[in-house]
């Protein structure tokens, strides 16, 4: 077996081959090539080497399923290799080798297996305890002229994180790090780019860690109050929020109210589609015709496409603040599959600039779901109180309106006085 040809960013490239370090902290700043990198460096050693077992690893089994897995599927689909791909179980075996596509919310799988190489994305998601436990775990019987490996991929999101204070500056033998940030990777897109150089208008903190990749802290974060729940509840009320994107995702997600708790799942998060590939995707996310979906009121042409195609798209409020400040009041269970949801929920933050000054709005990256969620809960408030204050279909269909038109005021919450959960959890 030879490897297929394939676009390598030279400096993981050295680093990887070279590396003789049982850790490999592989961090730095958004888009800069580490998981690509990382994804193809394990499929080299799967697909050259003998009698390897490597575990690909992450938190939560959406997350892995939509990232590290999702990611050396397509590439050993791409490079034509004749693998055995196994969708239920999450392996993939090559002549007497295995990948075993595992996470760490189901410890029990990997606590019962050793490997050869692991690869743990976005690694500051894990415990220490957690990663202990899969050095523990990397000890299979090799072959003469290989090692056992582990290699973690990681933005610093925390200056105090053990990624950064262990593995980072920690000095060890057994440790070896590299550092990457967007100039790395000659593959990104002009406007990535510029969003990303962009970063130092608009947050101290976002721009050291997502331009810079150093090390810093993620403060004033905007929504505590949500939690993860499985349990799925599907109210009466079900409505949609919707983010634009092109270059960066599309993001849709399903909002739904029961028993005065809001359910949030996301349903769509995914760049490259035009507005009519959008538009063929939503009967297969199951929404109806009557389903309110709010869509981001800068973009009015997509939105009458979205009306005209029989939907009903209703233009969102675009107050941020009051938007934000809506949102807050809120519980929010939010489905365990999303999660690039949970993952944006997590580092949204409020904008502050080098001299610790924070201002009133959010950090425009890593926002598209919060935006959808925003459009969508905010601008549907008043429907609970009032369902005839809910325009018809055929009203929202007659095109150019506002939500400002539908007459809603600033600062209603869905269940009164007593739903302020700000701050609970
Ligand atoms: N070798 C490559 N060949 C082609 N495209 C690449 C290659 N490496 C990276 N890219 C492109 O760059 C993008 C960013 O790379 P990648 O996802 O590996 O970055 P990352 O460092 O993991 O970013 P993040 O910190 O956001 O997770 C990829 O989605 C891909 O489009
Ligand atoms: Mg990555």
């Amino acid at each position: 077996m030879t490897m297929p040809r394939i676009k390598q960013i030279k400096t993981f490239d050295t680093f990887l081959k070279k590396s003789r370090a049982r850790i490999n902290a592989v961090y730095g700043g958004a888009g800069s090539g580490k998981s690509f990198s990382v994804a193809q460096h394990i499929l080299s050693k799967f697909l050259l080497e003998r009698n390897k077992r490597i575990l690909i690893t992450r938190k939560t089994l959406p997350s892995l399923r939509i990232t590290a897995w999702y990611e050396v599927v397509r590439m050993l689909k791409e490079w034509g290799i004749p693998v055995e791909i196994n969708k239920a179980e999450f392996t993939i075996k090559f002549g007497d080798n295995e990948i075993l596509a595992k996470s760490l919310d189901d410890p029990e799988k990997i606590k019962s297996a050793e490997f050869n190489y692991i690869w743990i994305e976005e690694a500051t998601e894990l415990s220490k305890e957690d990663f202990i436990q899969l050095n523990l775990r990397l000890r299979r019987v090799t072959t003469p002229d290989t090692i056992n490996q582990m290699f973690l991929t990681f933005n610093p999101i925390d200056q105090y994180h053990w990624c950064i204070t262990n593995l980072v500056q920690g000095n060890n033998p057994d440790t070896a790090i590299h550092h990457s940030t967007y100039k790395d990777n000659p593959f990104l897109s002009t406007e990535y780019i510029r969003e990303l150089e962009n970063l130092i208008n608009q947050d101290e903190n976002y721009y050291r860690i997502y331009t810079l990749g150093e090390p810093g802290v993620l403060r004033n974060i905007i929504y505590t109050n949500y939690f993860v729940d499985r349990e799925w509840r599907q109210g009466k009320d079900t409505f949609y929020g919707l983010d634009f994107g092109f270059n960066n995702p599309t993001a849709l997600l399903q909002i739904s109210l029961h028993d005065n708790e809001v359910y949030v799942k996301e349903v769509l998060y995914k760049s490259g589609l035009t507005n009519q590939q959008v538009i063929e995707k939503l009967p297969s996310f199951g929404i109806h015709n009557s389903d309110p979906i709010y869509y981001d009121a800068s973009e009015p042409q997509r939105g009458e496409e979205i009306r005209k195609a029989g939907f009903r798209a209703i233009p969102a409020e675009k107050n941020v603040k009051d938007g934000i400040d809506f949102v807050k009041r809120h519980r929010l269970h939010i489905h365990p599959d999303s999660a690039n949801l949970l993952g944006e929920i997590r580092g949204y933050k409020y904008k502050e600039d080098k001299n610790g000054r924070v201002y009133e709005d959010p950090v425009k990256f890593r926002d598209h779901l919060m935006d959808a969620l925003r459009y969508g809960l905010y601008t549907h408030r008043r429907n609970m109180r009032n369902p005839a204050n809910e325009p018809s279909a055929e009203e929202a269909i007659g095109g150019g309106m506002q939500a400002d038109d539908f007459g809603f005021g600033s600062d209603d919450s869905f269940f009164g006085d007593d739903s302020s959960t700000e701050g609970f959890f």
